[in-house]
């Protein structure tokens, strides 16, 4: 009995050397273990044993049961540390490999620029508007002062769909559309920004541009806005985009929604004012268009110059950009050249 004992408790320990997954080890449990194992049908018949044989072989029944029932434990510990071993190892991720680069785009050159005099002007308190690019002969010509027969009108300048309806020559358009949205209502202080199109046939201008475009309009009993502060914001404005150190020069000109109207340059940013080729050695850069709105303009918009007075500007945004970012050639800013893009990268990691 006891030579049978041990047998059992021999085979149950070699076994337990071979198995591997927790099934086996489940299985061994019932067959050494179980109701229906040796062991228990053993401690099961002990009654048909003498009366000194039943406690002896009844202990070293239940020893051997608890030392299998030990080994099973620990093997059962084993094979769960080897089960995470395994599993670690399969989901073991390599740190040291580079990672997948990541295409990233850029903000494009024209987009940094409308951004920027945005935000500069929405901290002056100006709103930003839109008008329509397509726009009527009315808002675009007739409501700025553009008496019929200005060449601006004229067929072979502009885009016209209809009679009626044409693609905005200018953004001074939206001066009126805001003097009409207000009636009255003061101040006015909008900035809009937007393409604009003409008829051009040369190679060196483009039939599409962007333009930004300004107007101030308060009372003149309170506010009274003068060229002072026309002067005032322009400087703000091309300092801001162009440089600190951008001196302004304003040249009496001639448009017909401003009264007087001035034509602003701004110092060479190439030489400072000292005269180089990209000015034509006059130290001097011509970049906006501004002035007084005109009294007609005010009252055909609904405003009384009498009591009331403003100040207008526009200018290309598309020059603006090839200013601030010394770009030579505006068509680089329409043909999505990723070489000339990508140079962008850098500025929205420096920003
Ligand atoms: N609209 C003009 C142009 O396209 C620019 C301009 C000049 C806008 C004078 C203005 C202004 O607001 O006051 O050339």
């Amino acid at each position: 009995m006891e030579d049978k004992i041990n047998e059992i408790k021999k085979a149950a320990e070699k076994e337990l050397e071979q198995v591997k997954s927790s099934n086996e080890l489940k299985e061994l449990k019932i067959k050494y273990l179980g109701k229906k194992s040796e062991l228990s049908e053993m401690l099961k018949s002990l009654g048909k044993l003498s009366k000194e044989e039943r406690p002896k072989i009844g202990a070293l029944v239940n020893e051997v049961k608890k030392e299998i029932e030990e080994k099973i434990n620990a093997t059962e510990e084993k094979i769960r540390e080897q089960v995470i071993k395994e599993k670690l190892e399969k989901e073991k991720i390599d740190i040291t490999l580079p990672g997948t680069k990541i295409k990233r785009g850029s903000k494009h050159p024209l987009n940094r620029v409308i951004e920027e005099i945005e935000d500069l002007f929405v901290s002056m308190g100006y709103d930003v508007v839109e008008g329509p690019e397509l726009e009527t002969d009315e808002f675009c010509f007739e409501r700025l002062n553009l008496p019929e027969g200005h060449p601006a009108r004229d067929m072979q300048d502009s885009f016209y769909i209809t009679d009626e309806y044409l693609l905005r020559t200018q953004t001074s358009a939206v001066q009126a559309r805001a003097m009409v949205a207000n009636k009255e209502k003061t101040p006015i202080r909008i900035i809009t920004l937007g393409k604009t199109y003409r008829r051009e046939d040369d190679a060196t201008h483009s039939h599409q541009f962007n333009q930004i475009e300004g107007l101030v309009v308060d009372r003149k009993d309170t506010v009274n806005i003068s060229l002072a502060d026309l002067k005032g914001t322009l400087e703000v404005f091309m300092r801001k985009m162009l440089g600190e150190k951008t001196e302004l020069r304003f040249r009496p000109s001639y448009f017909p929604f401003t009264e007087p109207s001035y034509e602003v340059d701004v110092t060479c940013f190439k030489c400072g004012g000292k005269g180089c080729p990209l000015c034509k050695h006059t130290g001097w850069i011509e970049v906006l268009g501004s002035g007084m709105v005109h009294p007609n303009v005010l009252k055909m918009n609904g405003y009384d110059p009498e009591i009331y007075s403003g100040f207008a500007f526009g200018t290309g945004i598309d020059r603006l950009a090839m200013f601030k970012y010394g770009i030579t050639d505006m068509r680089y800013l329409y043909t999505n050249d990723i070489k000339f893009l990508s140079q962008f990268d850098r500025m929205d990691i420096e920003n």
